[in-house]
């Protein structure tokens, strides 16, 4: 039997629909072929704002393409870069104000799978992005612990999530434990309300 990635996918778009309202900061930290920046801006609307990043240009290219694909025409920006660099691609008034952060970890299906995140630059850009949260924001993150490099990357994502502290954050994570391979795993990293 095999888990499709893309039931985790959906799983990840089910917790990050529960926090997103119009008007919304956003953070696509892996934009790839777009799929969940047009999720992100639909859930925003035209008044929010989502931030796409990606390391590769024929991975913004794909997502220009689907957003245009889409009819969404504004309320997003589009920007190259590395993930681990994330204060440096985030506007400072986004700091403390960011509703929901997306990373779908791994490489772009049909894509060059050397190309996939890594470790030491996905476990500062998650450090990074808890800072970026709002109060009662949600850190989203996709992990494929299938293939090799991404097995050593779910191992230190969770080792990072099992030791934030339970007073400012709450972690859940979610995925299939009957399968041959190992299935998706996705985190939900929700900061506390009352965490200011
Ligand atoms: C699984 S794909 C993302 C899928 C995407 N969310 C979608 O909806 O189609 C992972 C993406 O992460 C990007 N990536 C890999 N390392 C990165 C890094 N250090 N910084 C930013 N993006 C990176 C890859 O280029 C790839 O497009």
């Amino acid at each position: 039997m095999h888990t499709v990635p893309l039931i985790a996918t959906n799983v990840a778009q089910t917790f990050m629909r529960q926090f997103l309202k119009p008007r919304d900061l956003c953070i696509d930290a892996t934009a790839g072929n777009g799929y969940d920046t047009v999720f992100l801006c639909r859930q925003v609307r035209d008044h929010g704002q989502v931030l796409a990043i990606d390391i590769q240009a024929s991975a913004l290219e794909a997502t220009a393409r689907r957003l245009d694909k889409e009819a969404i025409v504004s309320g997003f920006q589009l920007v190259q870069g590395d993930h681990s660099q994330l204060d440096s691609l985030v506007p400072e008034e986004w700091k403390e104000r960011t509703r929901v952060i997306c990373f779908n970890l791994g490489f772009l299906p049909r894509g060059d799978k050397k190309l996939t995140t890594q470790s030491a630059t996905t476990i500062p850009a998650l450090q990074s992005a808890l800072p970026l949260l709002a109060p009662g924001g949600l850190l989203c993150v996709t992990a494929y612990p299938g293939h090799e490099e991404g097995a050593q990357e779910t191992k230190a994502v969770d080792t990072l999530f099992s030791n934030l502290s339970g007073e400012s954050h709450t972690v859940h994570r979610f995925s299939t434990l009957n399968t041959t391979r190992p299935a998706p795993v996705v985190y939900a990293v929700s900061r506390l309300p009352t965490n200011a």
